[in-house]
């Protein structure tokens, strides 16, 4: 049933580029436009919204860290993004023009469903991205864009983030598609990026045996710390929750720029450092800076485990390790980057023994507040 891996953890990171090609499947035309009639919100419904609030747990809240990134930059609109246990005990003011973006795996995520119901209280209109067909969270929401993750076992989760990931992307295009803020041929542009990851992450996968390496080598380590920028920034937290939930070691995700306001006393010699460098090409003044932050913590005795893009040769300078990852977009980097992140968490879990496919202390739905 693990079809030969030893994990069902491994075996779901493998499938992603297939869950990927999947949740795009039947989304997208041959001209590149984002087809979503399956999402019952009308044209007009979506001209409407005036704000966005993305509502979430855990990994799932990760993922819409990065939606707001792409949605603000895509469709110009205000976009929040919340803990669901948080927003459920706050006063959000919503209305028919909110747009709640609700993420959840399973579909049965009790503080998601609370701030789901919390939403429509208030007259907002709820648009679930969920993996779990038939789940309570869809079935409470106006709308649904089903992830085609296929099961994910691992309480861990993997695929399912990357797929959330990619309907966050479908969701941001056809509201930009919609709203006439891009012009075909930017979305085209963007669809045939996405179109090309699933190569892309295979293409890495078959490259991971360092990574693996590195985790066996890190497993006696007490903290490892995880900096990144823009859309680095939720991988690095990512990252980080991964260690934590497996490994059962102090992990902590930083922005890279809040370094300088305290963290970076955490770093002594040999700490950890896992840096997500952004791609070199459009915003290179992001990847410059993230280089100056590794440089920093470096100059404190870190060992920096350095994640960049192919090409970005100039970072090898420093690197302890360096991972290389297929060039992507800004946006879509995630896609990418959380890969080698998920790899090394399921290495070190394996190698101190853990069972990493049911952590301690954790379910795979968590169905109380
Ligand atoms: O099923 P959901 O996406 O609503 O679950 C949310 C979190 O409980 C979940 O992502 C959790 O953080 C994962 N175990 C992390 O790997």
């Amino acid at each position: 049933e693990k079809g030969g891996y030893e994990y069902f953890m491994l075996k779901e990171i493998a499938e992603q580029p297939q869950a990927i090609a999947d949740t795009l499947l039947g989304r997208l035309s041959e001209r590149g436009e984002i087809i979503l009639d399956e999402v019952r919100l009308t044209d007009q419904d979506l001209r409407d919204v005036d704000k966005v609030f993305i509502v979430a747990c855990g990994t799932s809240f990760h993922a819409g860290m990065v939606a707001k990134y792409a949605i603000e930059h895509w469709v110009r609109i205000p976009c929040e993004v919340e803990l669901a246990s948080e927003f459920r005990y706050r006063d959000p003011i919503l209305d028919r023009s909110t747009l709640v973006i609700v993420i959840s795996q399973s579909g049965e995520t009790m503080d998601t469903l609370m701030a789901l119901r919390h939403a429509k209280e208030q007259k907002a209109r709820v648009l679930a991205i969920c993996n779990s067909n038939g789940s309570t969270i869809p079935r409470e929401s106006d709308a649904v864009l089903y992830t085609h993750g296929g099961p994910e076992i691992a309480v861990a989760s993997t695929k399912a983030f990357l797929t959330q990931l990619v309907a966050c992307y479908l969701i941001g295009l056809h509201l930009a598609q919609i709203r006439g803020v891009m012009y075909a041929d930017e979305v085209a542009a963007v669809v045939e990026k996405l179109r090309a990851t699933p190569d892309s992450l295979r293409t890495l996968l078959a490259r991971m045996e360092d990574v693996r390496a590195l985790g066996r080598d890190l497993s006696t380590a007490s903290t490892v710390l995880f900096i990144g920028r823009h859309v680095g920034f939720p991988v690095a937290l990512e990252g980080a929750l991964k260690l934590k939930e497996l490994a059962y070691m102090h992990a902590e995700g930083f922005a890279a720029g809040e370094l300088k306001h305290g963290p970076i006393s955490l770093i002594d010699q040999g700490t950890a450092v896992v840096c997500v460098v952004p791609s070199p090409a459009g915003r290179g003044v992001m990847r410059d800076k993230v280089v100056s932050n590794i440089q920093e913590v470096r100059a404190r005795g870190a060992r920096t485990i350095v994640i960049a893009e192919e090409g970005d040769d100039d970072v090898a300078a420093f690197a302890d390790h360096l991972i290389m990852v297929p060039p992507t977009p800004t946006l879509l980097a995630p896609l990418m980057t959380t890969v080698p992140l998920q790899i090394l968490a399921c290495e070190i879990a394996a190698a101190r023994g853990n069972d990493v496919d049911q952590p301690r202390n954790l379910a795979k739905s968590v169905t109380v507040e």
